[in-house]
């Protein structure tokens, strides 16, 4: 076991940069992917404050034929499989782009997996140029996730990309 915690009084760049560095340590060493994504979504909701769900999916199938099937993760039983472009996840993945949502229930489409869920954080992860899992975030707070949190949180999947998928 491992206690990590984070100074919430830190700036928000300084904090994930220590994040970072602490997901790093945390999977050194370690090639499977879906044992450091385990990890990581353990550190995720041990150290980052107002989550209530926090872990991944991961792409499975090819093309047309592609959708997210569920990862590793901390929080309440999650629907297994989203589709390609669908929800959140779908959508941040068919887009490689990070999605920050301020209110989950004005996002057409949002997929409710835990109805406490206000606001979300969904952040691809791209291998060989291809988007291999996503991070998902849940917080029962409205607008919870801030322009510097999506960077932060970018700048750890990168720094980790090549441990995780
Ligand atoms: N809300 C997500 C589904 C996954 S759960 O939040 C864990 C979505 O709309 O894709």
């Amino acid at each position: 076991m491992y206690d990590f915690e984070l100074d919430a009084s830190l700036p928000a760049a300084e904090r994930y940069r220590e994040l970072t560095q602490m997901a790093l340590a945390l999977t050194e060493g370690e090639s499977d992917p879906i044992a450091n994504m385990a990890n990581v979504a353990a550190l995720i909701v041990q150290t980052v404050p107002h989550l209530n769900w926090a872990g991944f999916y991961r792409t499975t199938g090819e093309g047309d034929g592609r959708e997210l099937v569920l990862g590793p993760f901390i929080g309440k039983p999650a629907c297994i499989r989203i589709a390609w472009g669908a929800g959140v996840c779908g959508t941040a993945a068919a887009s490689g782009r990070t999605h920050r949502v301020e209110d989950v229930h004005a996002f057409a489409g949002h997929i409710a997996c835990d109805a406490a869920s206000r606001s979300e954080l969904v952040v691809p992860i791209v291998k060989d140029g291809v988007v291999a899992a996503v991070l998902d975030l849940d917080s029962p707070e409205p607008a919870r996730f801030s322009i510097e949190d999506a960077a932060g949180f970018e700048a750890l999947i990168e720094a980790i990309s090549e441990r995780i998928a």
